[in-house]
């Protein structure tokens, strides 16, 4: 038997392909599943340009996708899953050694560099009509999300962020009440949102003015700004960006408050440079205590976190967040950026 599956074979650019490949290896976990919908993002677009990602060993091709909603075929007695029941599987697996970090079940602070992830890093994604995951290594999204669960893999990334924000805010007696979250793509959206169930004035900065985004961010009850940083009022206990680039990063510094915590989430081609006084820069942090971080991947306690959130989260506002739903043939069309788009999903069953 075999399946379709969209195949690259990194680092060739433009490698992408939609081919017959065997069935799951039962290696890849004793659960199977049908794939119902696999989201793409700017880390699928960088693989399939060459500039990222690495096929399993001895093999040349890697199936791509790593944000994965599947529904269960078979599953063992005592897995914990049931055939029907909807899964997420996870990204990151582990390193072999491990490190501390993995050992604790924290791949997602990985330490040497050894972990693999679906899709991404040595390791089959989902991007295929079936695919096979360890219980250990899924959860199961609400149900009633229907096909909209395909978010839990980029909520689990922001949920990740929040979760270490928090955590370094409590070093301190600290009652954040400003938040800002830079970019308003799919992880900005997200993030947002999950600001808002915290309860926080939230502000959401992009470059757009028009369309989709500053409707989705206004009705968060977030307020939205287009344009530069300095056009916003006040001082942020919060920041999280969701742009990757570095001249904003910086920039967004100036606006922290005292004890204010900065997350950075995002990546973008290297190279920019920019003249900065670092010397106050140094100082301000200093004077302010502020804490500027990276946060990268999600463990099992995030993807709880982006189920539970997803759970509580308005239905109607993740439908509009997801602005394509493409079939698996369309799938080059899928990851291809169009104006006016928020999150592409590539739809492969039906629920
Ligand atoms: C994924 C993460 C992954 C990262 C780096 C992102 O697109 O969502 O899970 O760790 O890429 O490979
Ligand atoms: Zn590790």
């Amino acid at each position: 038997m075999t399946m379709l599956a969209v195949t690259v074979g990194p680092p060739s650019p433009n490698s992408g392909a939609l081919e017959k490949v065997p069935e799951p290896d039962p290696a890849e976990g004793s659960i199977l599943c049908e794939t119902i919908a696999v989201g793409v993002d700017g880390t699928d677009n960088e693989i399939v340009e060459g500039k990222y990602g690495e096929a399993p060993p001895g093999t040349g091709r890697l199936i791509l996708g790593h944000e994965s909603l599947g529904r269960v075929l078979e599953a063992p007695a005592g897995s914990g899953f049931a055939p029907g029941e909807l899964v997420v599987g996870f990204v990151r697996r582990p390193d072999p050694e491990p490190c501390d970090s993995c050992a604790a079940g924290e791949w997602d602070m990985c330490r040497n560099g050894l972990y693999t992830e679906r899709g991404i890093k040595g390791r089959h994604g989902y991007l295929s009509e079936r695919f096979r995951i360890e219980p250990e290594f899924a959860v199961k999204p609400d149900p009633a999300l229907g096909r909209l669960a395909v978010l839990t893999e980029p909520t689990s990334v922001v949920a990740k962020a929040w979760e270490h924000v928090e955590r370094i805010g409590r070093r301190a007696v600290w009652e954040p009440s400003r938040a800002l979250v830079t970019g308003a793509g799919p992880l900005g959206l997200l993030g947002a949102m999950l600001g808002r169930q915290r309860g926080l004035d939230v502000h959401v900065l992009d470059v757009v003015d028009t369309g989709l985004k500053p409707k989705l961010a206004r009705d968060l009850g977030a307020t939205y700004h287009a344009g530069s940083l300095d056009d916003v009022a006040g001082l942020f206990d919060v920041v999280i960006d969701c742009t990757g680039v570095g001249p904003l990063v910086f920039h967004a510094i100036d606006h922290l408050a005292p004890d204010g915590v900065m997350c950075l989430t995002g990546i973008s081609p290297a190279g920019r440079t920019l003249p900065l006084d670092v010397d106050t820069l140094n100082k301000q942090m200093v004077l302010n205590n502020n804490v500027v971080f990276g946060s990268v991947n999600a463990n099992r306690r995030h993807y709880e976190q982006a189920a539970d959130a997803l759970a509580w989260a308005d239905r109607g506002w993740l439908d509009r967040l997801v602005t394509r739903w493409m079939p698996l043939a369309a799938w080059m069309e899928a990851l291809g950026r169009r104006d006016g788009d928020v999150k592409t999903v590539v739809e492969i069953g039906r629920i």
